[in-house]
């Protein structure tokens, strides 16, 4: 019973995680095609309080959850599934990192991409959701 209630808020907290994902990107893409100072100002906020008050702690309570029910349930551990699910997972804690990179980088004026790149960039963490929930549901080895 209280494996399903904490399955079901890391699924709740891996949402909140994820729009943090898709958002962020989005808005550099918007900060890369700005060029005057109040547009960027404003970016720089909403990017700010997007990864510190959304993205950062979705991800840590959705991993914090993860680890409890690995503690309740440690035959998991011995899967597949799992291993490939938590390279993943590392993965994309490195692309979450890198984000704040480059918040860090307009907060300072020193960004170094288009706004193309950011749109492709804004992709990649549309990969990483199919196949972890594919490895999750359909646990397939
Ligand atoms: C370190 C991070 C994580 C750990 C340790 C972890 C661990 C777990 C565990 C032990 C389960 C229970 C499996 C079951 O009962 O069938 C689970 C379920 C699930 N996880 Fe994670 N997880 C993590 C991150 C993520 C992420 C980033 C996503 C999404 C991209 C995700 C998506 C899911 C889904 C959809 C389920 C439900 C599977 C089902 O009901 O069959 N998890 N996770």
């Amino acid at each position: 019973m209280a494996y399903l209630w904490v399955k079901a808020f890391h699924i709740v907290f891996m949402v909140t995680w994820f729009a943090g994902l898709f958002y962020l990107p989005r808005l550099f893409v918007y900060h890369a095609m700005s060029d005057d100072k109040t547009s960027q100002e404003r970016f720089q906020v909403m990017e700010r309080k997007l990864l510190y008050g959304i993205t950062t702690p979705g991800a840590i309570v959705t991993i914090a959850l993860g680890v409890w029910l690995l503690a309740m349930q440690p035959a998991w551990l011995s899967q597949g599934w799992m291993h490939a699910k938590l390279a993943l997972v590392a993965i994309l804690i490195g692309y979450h990192g890198y984000c704040w990179v480059l918040m860090r980088r307009f907060a300072q004026g020193e960004n170094r991409h288009s706004h193309v790149w950011y749109r492709w960039f804004n992709e990649f963490p549309v990969l990483i959701l199919v196949a972890v929930v594919v490895l999750a549901i359909v646990k397939p080895f």
